[in-house]
């Protein structure tokens, strides 16, 4: 079954939204899908989501949520990929989907609309990490335009064994067809 795309409303993050969206993040730390699980040990609280939300506004961020019949089902966001001046172009991103919606084509709408803000604020690359057994969010990353890059071995430990993670990429806007310019989504230094 999928949620028809008319019922899912796509739309910037508020403070009001940062209860659900803790829930969402606690319930995957808890139970180990995707990247997060018992990776962080110091579970993220309101006062920090508030202030990375306010943060990655002033840079011209992306953090979206997906919203169905008034409930949030899903965020995603982008943060920069390196925090030298060099890779301000680049960014790397996060999405999450509410247990009670996965599977059901939040992702399918989520992840286009954060590449299409992320696009559109000028930034021209976008990258991901994704647990090498993840393979509803590698298929969702390829069927985004997203392409394997890379396989990093070993670099995580959860629930008793190491585990890879893949590398995705995807260009965003004309990628690297045309020189930034002197256009700086923000100088981080
Ligand atoms: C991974 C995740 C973001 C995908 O979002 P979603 O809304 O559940 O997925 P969608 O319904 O949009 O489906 C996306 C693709 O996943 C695949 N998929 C769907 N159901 C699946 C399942 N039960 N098992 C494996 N793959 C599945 C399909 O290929 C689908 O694309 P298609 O419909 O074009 O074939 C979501 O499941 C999630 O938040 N998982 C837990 C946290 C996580 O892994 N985050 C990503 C970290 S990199």
């Amino acid at each position: 079954m999928q949620i028809g795309t008319s019922s899912i409303l796509i739309r910037p993050s508020t403070d009001d939204d940062v209860p659900a969206m803790l829930e969402i993040y606690r319930h995957h730390i808890r139970n180990g899908i995707g990247d997060l699980g018992s990776y962080r040990e110091e579970p993220l609280q309101a006062e920090d989501l508030k202030q990375r939300r306010k943060n990655m506004k002033k840079r011209r961020l992306p953090h979206l949520v997906a919203e169905v019949g008034g409930s949030i089902a899903g965020y995603a966001y982008a943060v920069p990929f390196r925090k030298r001046p060099a890779y301000r172009f680049t960014l790397k991103h996060s999405i999450y989907v509410h247990a009670d919606f996965m599977y059901l084509g939040i992702g399918r709408q989520l992840l286009p609309a954060l590449i299409e803000a992320c696009a559109q604020a000028g930034y021209t690359q976008i990258i991901g990490y994704i647990d090498a057994t993840n393979e509803a969010s590698l298929r969702l990353h390829e069927a985004c335009g997203f392409e394997r890059v890379g396989l990093l071995k070993s670099v995580g430990f959860k629930f008793g064994h190491w585990t890879d993670s893949v590398m995705v990429q995807r260009p965003l806007g004309q990628g690297n067809a045309l020189s930034p310019g002197g256009w700086p989504p923000v100088e981080i230094l």
